[in-house]
């Protein structure tokens, strides 16, 4: 358990925003050839929410982050630095954190955008720790927010049915108390990267006529690949983070997984020898939405009061790059 003389961040706020507009499966089998019965069996997916035309994603972490805010007690004046884990940014440069910045008329201090797929926003908390620690940063609005419909090809099945959008948020700041963020595990694997891609837009394919008819800037996946990879990835890096943090499978409360699959959060669930009830899942109500999956059952179990002191919580995910993290933190 957290002990006293270390230093810890903790987490003293938590928020999301999805659109309000649903994409059920049944809206998606007039779209392309599948099924809400395949849909469910296969993914847990129910339905996703889906973001007007004219929203971007800072659009959705600007309601996320003012909620946060709001659940956490603060102003805008009171928070010293904004990281934004997304993979779907409202303009390659500025970063979208300069466009939330501006949003939110926080214009005092400094923002940028991390890149580390699903597994954003587990990557930022690590970073906020260092930052936090390190003395350069008190208090950090961390968001994680995907507008992963404006991406989608709507006429690929595999991977059409699987994502939405959303962005979550947390308020990090140092702990007084002992609880916080007791260990981590964080690593990446950049020779599996075309398994889960967005292959146009940058500078490796600009945008050309040809990029945008061959659909190069949809998200591609090689779905049964990446799922291997996930459970496997998932469950190691859980059980190297717990071990970090001196504890064992028995002492944890919750497992928060990343939502990509309802069988990879079983899967990472029965890794972890946990009952269903301390295996967390939203994913039948939003789908994949990548890196806000996290902060979002941070939310829901904080406001449903699923969270007392000494509350053990594995927050643990995987994404493009290939990269994963887990994250062991008590309450
Ligand atoms: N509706 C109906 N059938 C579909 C379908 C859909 N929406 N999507 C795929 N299928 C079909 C395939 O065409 C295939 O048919 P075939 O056997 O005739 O070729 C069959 O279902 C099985 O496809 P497969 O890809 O092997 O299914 P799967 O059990 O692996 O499930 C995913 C597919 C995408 C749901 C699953 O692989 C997955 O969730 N992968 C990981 C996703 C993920 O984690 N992504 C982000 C990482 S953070």
């Amino acid at each position: 358990m957290g002990k006293k003389n270390r230093r810890r961040i903790k987490i003293t706020g938590t928020g999301f925003y999805v659109p309000d507009k649903v994409l059920t499966n049944f809206d998606l089998e007039k779209i392309v050839d599948t099924t809400d019965e395949w849909i469910v069996a296969r993914t847990g997916i129910k339905e996703r929410r889906i973001a007007s035309e004219d929203k971007a994603v800072s659009d959705l972490a600007i309601e996320a982050s003012w909620i946060t805010l709001k659940n956490a007690g603060l102003k805008v004046e009171d928070i010293d630095l904004i990281i934004m884990a997304t993979s779907t940014p409202d303009t390659i440069f500025p970063s979208t954190a300069c466009w939330v910045q501006k949003g939110l008329g926080a214009d005092h201090i400094p923002a940028f955008d991390i890149s580390a797929g699903c597994t954003g926003f587990l990557y930022g908390m690590i970073l906020a720790e260092g930052l936090i620690l390190s003395g350069i940063n008190k208090r950090i609005l961390l968001i994680g927010g995907e507008l992963l419909t404006k991406v989608t090809n709507w006429k690929d099945r595999n991977t059409c049915v699987l994502f939405g959008d959303a962005a979550g948020a947390v308020i990090l700041e140092e702990s007084d108390d002992g609880s916080g963020m007791l260990s981590y595990y964080w690593k990446a694997d950049g020779n599996l990267g075309n398994l889960l891609f967005q292959p146009a837009g940058g500078s490796r394919i600009p945008a050309t006529a040809q990029s945008v008819a061959q659909d190069l800037h949809c998200l591609q996946m090689k779905g049964n690949e990446v799922f291997k990879h996930a459970v496997k990835r998932m469950g190691e890096a859980a059980l190297v983070a717990l071990k970090k943090a001196g504890l064992t499978r028995e002492e944890v409360d919750y497992l928060i997984p990343h939502q990509a699959n309802i069988r990879i959060i079983e899967a990472t669930g029965r890794r972890l020898n946990l009952p269903p009830e301390k295996v967390y899942s939203n994913i039948h109500k939003y789908g994949n939405v990548s890196v806000a999956t996290i902060p979002i059952a941070l939310h829901e179990l904080n406001e449903a009061g699923k969270f007392k002191k000494d509350t053990i919580i594995v927050m643990d995910a995987f994404g493009a790059g290939f990269t994963w993290a887990a994250v062991v933190y008590q309450w």
